[in-house]
């Protein structure tokens, strides 16, 4: 299991094939689990999931960005998608990946960017944003902006990973912010990270239970993992806790049927929504996570 992980993570960090599959549009079964490659489409998507009782949280495909023009892009790209979601009154808000926005061109430049996102996002209805963690030196210095961010602004978030030993400081940190927690999507060496399912998977139940009984902002569950779900109605049920203060979420195109279960049981539930041309870097690591995943890709190979 290791092995097909390390080397799909491997994939999704080679930038001659990111550049190569931007050509190809959605290929290898990507549209699955991609909503769309322009807003348009995007929006139809999210409708098609609100008709359901399930809103949105909808990220820019974008990775290795290294100069200011391309950053200048994505920014405005998310600043016309917030706008189209303002507009159509579909119910969704944004997830951003500061890396996407200029964080290895430059801290700064980042900043003004995530700024004038977030302040446009507060005058489209407060839309709440949410800052993604990525790797372990991203996710540190989006904590910082996050820090820098959360003085001005109410609409703002971001994403605990619980393979880090940090995260139990981090969710105390952040118990007023709105926070997204999961298991954690990138390879991490054994000195700031649980290696093993089962550790990561205990860390993860242990952080659920310790941010739903002292959060004092919403709080995003998101796994596809049936038996944390099942443990967290429990828990949920157990203490008698808030059902809205906080939501399911799962990835696009996953477990459609488990996702809608679970909002006709009740329960807020959201879906991640990609959308865009960069589909490479994701869909690599949907498959570096779940090896059954590569179904997507032989049913594109093998269906007319
Ligand atoms: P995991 O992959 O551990 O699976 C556990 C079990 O669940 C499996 O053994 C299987 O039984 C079942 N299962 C899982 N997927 C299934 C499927 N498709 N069909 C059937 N059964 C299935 N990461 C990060 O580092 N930063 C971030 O900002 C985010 N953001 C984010 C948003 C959202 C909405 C989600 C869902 C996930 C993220 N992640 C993330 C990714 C996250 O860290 C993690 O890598 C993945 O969610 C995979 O872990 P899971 O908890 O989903 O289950």
């Amino acid at each position: 299991m290791g092995l097909t992980r390390d080397f799909f993570i491997k994939l999704s960090e080679n930038q001659t094939l990111n550049s190569a599959a931007k050509r190809y549009g959605l290929a290898l079964g990507a549209n699955k689990v991609v909503a769309g490659v322009d807003i348009p489409s995007t929006i139809k998507a999210i409708r098609v999931l609100n008709d359901k009782g399930i809103t949105a949280t909808v990220d820019n495909l974008g990775e290795f960005v290294f100069s200011k023009e391309e950053a200048t892009k994505a920014k405005d790209e998310i600043i016309a998608m917030i706008e189209a979601i303002n507009e159509s009154g579909v119910k969704a808000h944004m997830s951003v990946k500061l890396t996407q926005i200029g964080l290895d061109v430059d801290e700064s430049f980042c900043y003004d960017n995530i700024h004038e996102i977030v302040e446009k996002a507060q005058q489209c209805g407060n839309m709440h944003i949410n800052l993604d963690t990525e790797d372990y030196k991203h996710t540190i210095q989006t904590f910082e902006i996050l820090d820098r961010l959360k003085g001005e602004y109410k609409n703002v978030g971001t994403v605990i990973q619980a393979y880090l030993y940090r995260a139990t400081e981090d969710i105390d940190k952040y118990q007023d912010v709105r926070l997204r927690l999961v298991k954690g999507a990138y390879k991490e060496p054994a000195e700031i990270a649980y290696q093993t399912k089962e550790d990561i998977d205990e860390n993860y139940i242990k952080l659920i239970e310790q941010r739903l009984l002292n959060a004092k902002a919403f709080t995003s569950i998101a796994t596809h993992d049936h038996n944390i779900i099942n443990h967290v109605k429990q828990f949920i049920e157990q203490h008698h806790l808030d059902k809205n203060q906080m939501e399911f979420q799962m990835l696009y195109g996953f477990r459609t049927e488990l996702q809608q279960q679970i909002a006709n049981e009740g329960y807020h539930f959201c879906v991640y929504v990609p959308f865009g041309q960069d589909w490479y870097g994701y869909f690599m690591r949907r498959l570096a996570e779940r090896p059954q995943n590569l179904q997507l890709v032989t049913k594109s190979i093998f269906t007319p």
